[in-house]
């Protein structure tokens, strides 16, 4: 064949192959066989071949997936993806709705939908055109998942429109999907998965895009991140907008007008979620008006303008058949149940942390009772009573021991403390806790440093301290179960890659005594490298907003020990970053100067400079307030090219107008 006859063919086979698969996959109305379909598909993939420059990101044959990638990506959301706050009554639900009302007033109406028991991910469209893919992450840094959501055949890779978007939703694996890999997997000899959402993790994590093409996954977008040019008003616009480009949109969503409304959504599902083809864990209830959701806001973890309901947790009854104990990384001793292992809400379960003696004593606990089991938040289990009743007197009571069951010094009770601590710094088991700390994901986040590897790096002796993780080599990694040479190299590049990270993550994960993820965020902001830091007084800490005396005292003590200059000079000498690397913090008088102090912003038209997204956050920073309507409370209007209806509104209603030059002078300086 010629290569124009190609090219046209092959156009043609991408165009009936998208049609098809849009009707068979989205809509769930099929227009042609299987075998049809699939033989349309096999002449593309054969002039593609054929072809090789004719190839395309976005035609229906990338489906099958190709190569496999080294490793994945990590990349940034524009935004970042939060999650919800839980309701688990009808209490909840009329307390957030008293809530919402109190800021929004009584017009408020809701959109409810299923929420999906699976992957939050985030796709990105540039001119139609899916290019970047990821999973949520920690909210701020995802993994780039493209390869593999493009073999999931609901998810667009061409919208019917040429819009640049960042759409979300959830990714997920149908009920019979998962039970056809399970029977597979057990046919093999493999271990199932747990659930079916654990089941789309793994498959979404597959490096080989083949592998997760046959994993029969499914996807359904239930939000906008963001959209040029188009403005909505409310979600349910929202949803139906993305319908009409081509995404797939859950169809059991509804629109309610009053919160008993909402209740009897929930209601409803409670007992016909069973029947659904996908599992769901809650239904989610967003405030439908885009205006007030704005005027709602968000907290630090999540939108006011909408909450989870959970469903209640499954209750199961099981054996307690002993009580171990852990020592984590501060030397607290944690007692933990061990139960005679049972399925709750999908997943096995076999331990229970059992927090401390006080919780033990007041459930009266004793080994060998009949215990009732949940999971709490639908995740962690936990032991929720004894049954008395079933007590035949054999069962004994546990009292926890007097010195550490890793190192045998004597445990200690601090003042105002209900945890037993050993306090010897050298426990093994404290050393260890703090390695899994350091490397994990809030922390240094080093990929494959699970768990099981730092134990049995510390085991062979290979590592002592945090530093020696720096000391590695190829050698060494090479001796250790179950590591290749392919994921010995993955290994020593992420370690290699922790070492640019900004000096926050190494804060937190040096594990100082009350510093947390924030609050090490706070700290690098204000003292930006260690050395500043480590020189910082009582006085100087305290003196900084977010940090209190605790705190300050822990951080000082902290560094007056020599081993950990020792511990962070060495850090250093191995070439690990020690300066904060995110944005410098806005101080308060630079707020209370700033133009947008206390005003409310519209922004509107095209901006060149900046995105929105950059703007709203730059305002917001700077003490304003950024609304999607003009109305007569709003103080300033900033008009990029094209800008439409809300400039003329501004005009109508006398309100301040500033160019996109005006505005990047005012957040420049
Ligand atoms: S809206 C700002 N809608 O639930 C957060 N989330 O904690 C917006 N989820 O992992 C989330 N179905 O991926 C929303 N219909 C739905 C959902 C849904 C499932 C997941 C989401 C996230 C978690 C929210």
């Amino acid at each position: 064949m010629e290569r124009n006859d190609a090219e046209r063919k092959i156009e043609k086979l991408r165009n009936q192959l998208e049609e098809y698969g849009y009707h068979y996959y989205v809509l769930d109305k099929p227009l042609v066989s299987d075998a049809e379909y699939d033989g349309l598909m096999n002449e593309l993939i054969e002039l593609e071949e054929a072809f090789p420059e004719l190839k395309s990101d976005t035609s229906p044959s990338v489906r099958v997936g190709g190569p496999p990638l080294p490793h994945f990506e990590k990349v940034e959301h524009r935004t970042p993806m939060l999650s919800l706050g839980n309701a688990f009554s009808d209490q909840d639900l009329r307390d957030f709705d008293r809530r919402v009302r109190q800021v929004v007033g009584d017009e408020v109406t809701y959109s409810c939908e299923l929420k999906i028991d699976g992957l939050a991910i985030s796709l990105i469209y540039e001119s139609g055109r899916f290019v970047r893919g990821a999973t949520r992450g920690d909210g701020t840094t995802g993994e780039d998942i493209t390869q593999n959501l493009r073999t999931i055949p609901s998810i667009p890779l061409r919208l019917k429109e040429a819009v640049s978007l960042e759409v979300r939703g959830e990714a997920f694996m149908p009920k019979r999907s998962f039970e056809a890999l399970n029977e597979a997997k057990e046919a093999a000899g493999e271990e199932r998965f747990a659930n079916p959402r654990n089941a789309a993790a793994g498959s979404l994590r597959q490096l080989d895009p083949k592998l997760a093409a046959k994993r029969h996954l499914d996807a359904f977008i239930y939000a906008i991140g963001s959209v040029e040019g188009k403005e909505l008003h409310s979600h349910h616009e929202g949803l139906n907008y993305l319908k009409t480009i081509g995404f797939k949109i859950n169809p059991e969503s509804a629109y309610c007008e009053s919160i008993d409304e909402v209740i009897d959504y929930v209601n409803s599902w409670l007992e016909r979620r069973a029947d659904l083809p996908y599992e769901i864990d809650g239904i989610v209830i967003k405030v439908d008006n885009v205006n007030f959701q704005e005027q709602l806001g968000y907290t630090a973890k999540s939108p006011r303008w909408a909450i989870a309901y959970k469903f209640p947790a499954e209750e199961v009854i099981t054996t307690l058949l002993d009580i171990t104990l852990n020592v984590g990384r501060t030397g607290v001793v944690t007692p933990t149940a061990e139960l005679k292992p049972v399925t709750v809400a999908g997943t096995t379960v076999k331990r229970a942390s059992l927090h401390n003696e006080d919780l033990i004593r007041e459930k009266d606990i004793r080994l060998g009772d009949s215990v009732v089991v949940k999971k709490a938040g639908d995740i962690i289990p936990e032991v929720v009573n004894v049954l008395t009743e079933l007590r035949t007197g054999e069962e004994r009571p546990f009292s926890m021991p007097t010195h550490c069951p890793e190192c045998g010094s004597e445990l200690v009770r601090l003042e105002g403390e209900v945890a037993l601590r050993c306090i010897n710094p050298q426990c093994p088991a404290q050393i260890r806790e703090g390695l899994i700390h350091f490397v994990s994901r809030q922390a240094m986040n080093i990929d494959g440093l699970g768990e099981k590897v730092i134990t049995q790096l510390f085991e062979h002796g290979l590592i002592h301290n945090v530093a020696d993780l720096y000391k590695l080599n190829k050698d060494e990694l090479l001796q250790l179960e179950r590591m290749g040479e392919k994921s010995v190299n993955n290994l020593l590049a992420s370690i290699e890659t922790s070492k640019k990270s900004s000096l926050e993550r190494l804060l937190f994960g040096l594990g100082i005594r009350f510093v947390g993820s924030k609050a090490a965020k706070t700290l690098a902001m204000n003292f930006p490298t260690m050395t500043e830091l480590r020189r910082a007084s009582y006085d100087e800490l305290i003196a900084v907003n977010e940090i209190g005396e605790k705190m300050a005292a822990s951080i000082v003590s902290y560094f007056e020990k020599p081993e950990v200059n020792e511990l962070i000079d060495e850090l250093a000498s191995l070439g690990v970053n020690m300066t904060y690397k995110g944005p410098k913090p806005i101080g308060e008088e630079e707020i209370a100067d700033s133009p947008f102090a206390g005003k409310t912003v519209v922004l509107t038209g095209k901006l060149q400079a900046l995105t929105r997204g950059e703007a709203k956050e730059k305002i917001e920073a700077l003490g304003g307030k950024v609304t999607g309507s003009v109305s007569k409370n709003t103080d300033l209007l900033v008009a990029g090219e094209d800008a439409g209806s809300k400039l003329t509104k501004a005009k109508e209603l006398n309100i301040e107008i500033w160019d996109e030059e005006a505005l990047v002078k005012a957040i420049s300086h």
